[in-house]
């Protein structure tokens, strides 16, 4: 996170309170690493859900599906489903697991597959896409998400600022110079593409929120 924690923290304290299950992901995902959304974050995807009444939702990136809960809650309200996607199986079984216990599982569709061998498959369009997968993908993916949006239609994606590092001038360990620059290129390709209006949200890792021309 690269602004204060005490404010990710004051954002958390602005948001309903969480149930258990989410609370329980959030303490698996950092005692195993797993890269999840900040709570923030989540309560931020349902709401674009709700807002934009999205119906066809797609998620490239579930790990254990702790975003997926959020985008399920926003899909219960709209009538809508989600499609997550992630590589690892040992993971999409999990998510499977959590979006049973939060009752949610019949609204999502799960599928074990590289986003790279997949997204070129999809024929179907989608009101909202997030991407949170491999960051030095991100590229890739926008080439491919990009016709799988519909009109009006949505694309939100999380790390675009990555700890801060994407800011020009910035002071980070050489290792992270390809994934630094692959989200600058993700972030000046999308902000060029006539398709888009783009908004850069700076919470969380930092958020693209772009919307298709209708
Ligand atoms: C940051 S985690 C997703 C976190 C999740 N969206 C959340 O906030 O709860 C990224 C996930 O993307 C998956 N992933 C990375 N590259 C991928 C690819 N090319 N295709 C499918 N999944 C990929 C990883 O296995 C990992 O579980």
């Amino acid at each position: 996170m690269f602004y204060p924690f005490e404010l990710e923290r004051y954002l958390e304290e602005l948001l309903p309170a969480r149930e258990g299950l989410l609370q329980e992901m959030e303490g698996v995902a950092l005692e195993e690493t797993i890269p999840v959304v900040t709570p923030a974050v989540g309560h931020f995807l349902e709401l674009m859900v709700k807002m934009t009444d999205a119906k066809r939702i797609l998620e490239i990136g579930t790990a254990i599906g702790y975003s997926t809960v959020y985008l399920a809650r926003g899909a219960a309200e709209t009538g809508g489903r989600v499609y997550t996607l992630d590589m690892n199986r040992g993971r999409l079984n999990r998510a499977e697991e959590y979006l049973k216990k939060a009752g949610l599982a019949h609204l999502v569709d799960f599928s074990c597959e590289n986003a790279l061998h997949c997204l070129p498959k999809l024929t179907e369009t989608y009101d909202l896409i997030f991407v949170d997968a491999a960051k030095g993908e991100y590229l890739d993916y926008l080439d491919l998400i990009t016709p799988l949006i519909s009109p009006g239609g949505v694309l939100v994606a999380d790390n675009v600022l990555f700890r801060g590092w994407v800011v020009p001038g910035s002071v980070f360990d050489q290792k992270y110079d390809r994934m630094v620059g692959c989200m600058r290129d993700f972030l000046q390709n999308l902000a060029c593409l006539p398709e888009f209006e783009v908004s850069v949200l700076p919470f969380g890792d930092g958020i693209a929120l772009a919307r298709k021309n209708k």
